[in-house]
Order: C-alpha cells, then structure tokens, then sequence
C-alpha cells in the first residue's frame, strides 16, 4: 500500500513509519521541515497543515493515511482546521482510508486540546473518506516526560492527587495502528491501552525510584480544583474495559533506564 503519514517526525510517528515500511508498504511521511529518512520506501514533503501548504501533493496517488499530526499549543489550527484540509484532499483524491489516532476519554474530559481532538474524529466520521479511528492512553514516553517536568524543584515533586494512569508502550500503538491499517477502515475500533491502571502516586514512586534513586526527591500529591482534573479522578482517562498492551510501566521503566 502507499501510505501518508502525517506526524511521521514525532514520538509515535517514528515508530510506526519504520514499522509500516518494513511491512513492504511505501510511506511518505508529511513535514513542516525539508527531511530525508531512513530506507528507499520512505520518501518525505514538506506541508503544513495550517496553511495548506503541500497537503494536495502528499495524498497523490495515497491508499490510505494515517494521521498523526498534532499540536496541543495550536490544537484548532492544526487538529481542528489541519484535519479539515486534509479531510478534503483525501476526499477529492479517493484516498481509501484515513486512519486517525485519539486519546481515550476525550469526550468526557472537558481540556481544550481534547475538545479539539474530538471535533477532529466528528470531522472525519463526516468525512464521506472511509475511516477508522483508535484512542489510546498516554504513552509511558509521555508520561516520563511529564513527571521530568514536575521534579525540576529541589526535593518536592508535585503530582495531581487521586489520579490515575493507564499509560502505553508506544511501539504497543505503533502496532495495533499497523493492524488497523491492514483491516482497513473500521470506524470507531475499541480503545487501547496499558496492561495497569495505577493511582499517580504509584506510577511517580517508580520513576523516582528509578530515575533519581537516593535524592530525597518526594512526590507530594496536590489537590486540584475543576472540572478537568475531576475528570482524571473519576478515571475517564483509562479504559480498563478496552484492548491492552503487555508493557507495564515499572518493565518499561527498567528497559529505558537501562538496569537489569
Ligand atoms: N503523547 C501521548 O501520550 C499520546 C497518547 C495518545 C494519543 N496521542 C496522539 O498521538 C498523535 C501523535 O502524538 P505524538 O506524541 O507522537 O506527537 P508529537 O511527538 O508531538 O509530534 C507531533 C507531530 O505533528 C506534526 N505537526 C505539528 N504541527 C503540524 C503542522 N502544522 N503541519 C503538519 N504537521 C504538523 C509534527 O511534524 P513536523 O514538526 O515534522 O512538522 C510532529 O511530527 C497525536 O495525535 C496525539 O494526540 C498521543
């Protein structure tokens, strides 16, 4: 299959493009910056999502995309009216399939880039262009990097009280979006997720007791006020009825950082 993948650059993006191309499919991936890649079936164009710049030259002679683009600081400009643009090009060039990736909870969670992320699936169910989409919870890279910036005070790392985390080896996604690309467009699929769903205060011990052993740094859970962070507590960020991956935190934990 030829396939476009936009977000191609970014943490899940270059997981999956090696994947897909391994798989004997021919990849192009989207970029705002000029790129050249790894392997013969990789090729890249510049674009923007924003602009519109490139978006009619990367879906030519396209089976299907997927749609990985994003940015939650300009989520309207990119996720919101990028996925219209894009949705339109794809429509008038018959692409087959557009595959589009989410995060779970994102209609019950009332955060500004999620709102967005929503509109974006309403936009492509609309679409009249075959579609499937797949949520997933946070990636463990995402939320390492979270708890990174949280420990950037002496000793006290602040973490929000009551929440949890079902967070997901990225490769796990990277995977299961190269078997929604294999089946073909399926709608809505079921959302996938960690193997554990673990209160924060568990998940940031881990880290800590991994990354920054005998520091005296100590997670110091914060109660937060308003609808959002009310949303974290009652869980509407994991599914723990949905499909899972098999790399729990603490294996994934040990396998980056490096200890047996
Ligand atoms: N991070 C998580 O834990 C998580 C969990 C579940 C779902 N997701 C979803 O998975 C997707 C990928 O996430 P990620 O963490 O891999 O993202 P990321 O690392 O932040 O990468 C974002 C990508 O979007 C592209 N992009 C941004 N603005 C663009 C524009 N105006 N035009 C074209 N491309 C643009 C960037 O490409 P260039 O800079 O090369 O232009 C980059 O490759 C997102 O849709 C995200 O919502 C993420």
């Amino acid at each position: 299959m030829r396939i476009l993948i936009t977000g191609g650059s970014g943490r899940l993006g270059r997981t999956i493009v090696p994947l897909l191309s391994a798989a004997g499919h021919s990849v192009r991936v989207l970029s705002r910056v000029r790129r050249t890649g790894p392997g013969l079936q990789v090729s890249y164009v510049v674009g923007d999502l924003t602009t519109g710049e490139g978006l009619t030259e990367s879906v030519a002679d396209i089976d299907a995309i997927v749609h990985l683009a994003s940015d939650s600081r300009n989520a309207r400009a990119v996720d919101v009216e990028g996925t219209q643009r894009l949705v339109e090009v794809a429509r008038a060039a018959r692409v087959k399939q557009l595959l589009y990736v989410s995060i779970v909870g994102i209609d019950r969670i009332p955060f500004r880039y999620y709102e967005c992320k929503l509109e974006a699936e309403r936009l492509l169910a609309e679409s009249g262009v075959p579609f499937s989409i797949l949520r997933a919870t946070q990636f463990h890279s995402f939320v390492a990097l979270l708890l990174n910036e949280a420990s950037r005070y002496p000793f006290i790392m602040p973490i929000p009280s009551g929440f949890f985390v079902q967070s997901v080896a990225i490769e796990e996604v990277a995977a299961r979006l190269c078997r929604a690309v294999n089946e073909g467009p399926s709608g809505m699929l079921r959302d996938f997720g960690g193997p554990e769903v673990l209160p924060i205060e568990e998940v940031a011990a881990a880290w800590i007791g991994r990354t920054r052993p005998y520091t005296g740094l100590w997670a110091i859970p914060i109660y937060l006020p308003g609808k959002v962070a009310e949303a974290f507590r009652a869980g509407y960020n994991t599914c723990p009825d949905g499909d899972r991956g098999t790399m729990t935190w603490s294996e994934w934990l040990k396998r980056s950082f490096n200890e047996a």
